[in-house]
C-alpha cells in the first residue's frame, strides 16, 4: 500500500472544522486590521530563499527541498513566504499603491526536519507581512495582532518574547559580543557550531544538539543596540504597554533566519511542550532591497497552524465544530423516498443544510443516524403524513413533536 510521506498527514473531515475555524477566524482579524490576502506558488527559484533566509541557515543547508527541473533550473519548495511575498511586492509593484501593503497568506510550507508532534516535512502557516513603514508603532500593532488572533480563537497561556537584533551594523556588534561569549565553550560545540561560530555565531542558538542547547542557555547576553534602534525598541515597547499587551525581553530571541533587522518575537503556549513556538516573526528592513528591490522596511510573522490546531484540541476547543446536519429527513417506508428526495432537495434550495440516509430501512436506523450526525430536527414522512400533505417535526433537542403542513415545512424549520 502506497502511504503518505512521513512528516506529512492528510487533514480529515472530522479535522477539518477546526481547520476552517483557524482559516476563518485569521481571515476576520486580518480584514479589520487592514491585511488582504496573497497566494504566492508554492515553488520558487531556489536562490530565492538563499539570498533571504541566508546560506548559512539551517532552512537553507538542511532542510529546504530542492530539485531540478527538467530544464535544469533549481527549484525550491518554499519553506516560508517571506521571501515569495517579497519577490512577489517587488515582480507586481504593489508598492506603487503608495502607504503600507499590507497582506496575509494561508498555505503549506515544505520543510525536510525531523518529524514529530507539531512538526512536520509539510506543515502549514497562516500568517501577515506590513511592507512600506518602519514606524515602531506597526511592530506594536503587528505583535498586537497576533495576541488578538490567539485572543479570538480562545487560545490562552501563551508568552510573547520580544528583542530587538538592531540594524545591520548592530547585527555585526551583536554577533561579535555573542563570539565572546562563546569563545570560551568553542571546543565543546558541535561540529557543525563549530563552524557556526565563524559564518554566523547567532545560528548557535539554533541548534538542537543538548551540549550546545545548555552552553547557548548559560551565556550571558546583553542588549547592543546604537541609539536609533534602541530608541525604536523603546518606542515599539511603550506602543504595547499603551494598549496592554503583556510581553517580556528576551535577547536571546534571535530567529532562525537571517533577513531580520530590529523587532523580533516569537509566541509560545504552555499546551505544546518542546515544540512551543506557536508564532514567530519580526522586522526584515533589508530584504526588499536585497531582493532587488527599493529599500523599503517591513515586518510580519507566521503561526505553524499544526501547532495552532494542537493548542486549540488541548485547551478550549469551541464546541460545534463539527459540521452538522440540521435537519434529517426520515421516511417510514420506502414507497415515500420520491416525496423525501423532493422535500430534501428543497430544504437545501432554501439554504437549510439537510441530510437523509437513502439506504437504511427501519425509521429507528434512521432516528439514529440522525443522532449521530448531530441534527436538530428529524421531518418524518410516512403514508398519512404524504396523504394529509403533512410531515411530522421532531425536535432532538428536547424530544418533542408535531404536525406541520408540508407547504409550511420551511418557515417553520427557519422559525
Ligand atoms: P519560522 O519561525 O521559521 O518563521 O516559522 C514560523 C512558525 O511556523 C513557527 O513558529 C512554527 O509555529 C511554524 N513552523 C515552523 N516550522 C514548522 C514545522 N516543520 N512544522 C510545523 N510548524 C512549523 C517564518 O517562517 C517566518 N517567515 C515568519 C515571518 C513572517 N517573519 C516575518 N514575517
Amino acid at each position: 500500500m502506497i502511504k503518505a510521506l512521513r512528516g506529512t498527514k492528510d487533514i480529515l473531515p472530522d479535522e477539518i472544522g477546526l481547520w476552517q475555524y483557524i482559516e476563518s477566524s485569521g481571515r476576520d482579524i486580518f480584514n479589520i486590521y487592514g491585511y488582504k490576502e496573497i497566494k504566492t506558488p508554492v515553488i520558487e527559484d531556489a536562490s530565492l530563499f538563499i539570498r533571504s533566509i541566508g546560506d548559512a541557515t539551517d532552512i537553507v543547508q538542511k532542510e529546504m527541498y530542492v530539485f531540478s527541473d527538467r530544464g535544469g533550473r533549481s527549484i525550491a519548495l518554499r519553506p516560508e513566504a517571506t521571501a515569495s511575498i517579497v519577490r512577489a511586492y517587488i515582480e507586481n509593484s504593489l508598492f506603487q499603491a503608495g502607504g503600507v501593503s499590507k497582506l496575509f497568506y494561508i498555505g503549506p510550507m515544505f520543510r525536510s526536519e525531523r518529524p514529530q508532534q507539531g512538526r512536520q516535512r509539510q506543515f502549514y502557516q497562516i500568517g501577515v507581512e506590513a511592507i512600506g513603514s518602519d514606524n515602531p508603532l506597526i511592530d506594536a500593532e503587528v505583535v498586537a495582532l497576533a495576541a488578538g488572533f490567539l485572543e479570538q480563537l480562545g487560545i490562552k497561556k501563551f508568552h510573547i518574547k520580544l528583542n530587538s537584533l538592531g540594524c545591520q551594523k548592530d547585527k555585526i556588534s551583536v554577533m561579535e559580543r555573542h563570539k565572546k561569549s562563546f569563545k570560551p565553550y568553542l571546543e565543546k560545540l558541535c561540529e557543525t557550531c563549530k563552524g557556526r561560530f565563524d559564518k554566523n555565531v547567532l545560528r548557535i542558538f539554533d541548534c538542537k544538539e543538548p551540549s550546545c542547547k545548555t552552553i547557548a542557555e548559560n551565556i550571558a547576553v546583553e542588549s547592543a543596540l546604537c541609539g536609533d534602534c534602541a530608541d525604536h525598541f523603546e518606542k515599539v515597547k511603550k506602543g504595547l504597554d499603551i494598549i496592554g499587551i503583556e510581553y517580556a525581553v528576551d535577547y536571546k530571541i534571535v530567529r532562525g533566519l537571517d533577513y531580520y533587522t530590529k523587532t523580533v518575537f516569537e509566541i509560545t503556549q504552555n499546551d505544546l511542550g518542546a515544540k512551543d513556538a506557536i508564532c514567530a516573526g519580526g522586522r526584515y528592513n533589508n530584504l526588499i532591497k536585497e531582493l532587488d528591490g527599493n529599500d523599503t522596511p517591513a515586518i510580519g510573522f507566521a503561526f505553524g497552524m499544526e501547532r495552532l490546531a494542537l493548542a486549540l484540541e488541548k485547551g478550549s476547543m469551541p464546541h460545534a465544530l463539527r459540521p452538522r446536519a440540521n435537519v434529517f429527513v426520515a421516511v417510514a417506508g420506502e414507497g415515500f423516498c420520491g416525496e423525501a428526495f423532493k422535500l430534501l432537495y428543497s430544504l437545501r434550495r432554501s439554504g437549510i443544510a439537510g441530510e437523509i440516509d437513502y439506504d437504511t430501512k427501519s425509521l429507528k436506523a434512521q432516528m439514529r443516524k440522525a443522532e449521530k450526525l448531530g441534527a436538530k430536527f428529524v421531518v418524518i414522512l410516512g403514508e398519512e403524513e404524504i396523504k394529509n400533505k403533512k410531515v411530522i417535526v421532531r425536535d432532538m433537542e428536547n424530544h418533542s413533536q408535531k404536525e406541520v403542513e408540508l407547504e409550511k415545512i420551511i418557515i417553520e424549520l427557519r422559525r
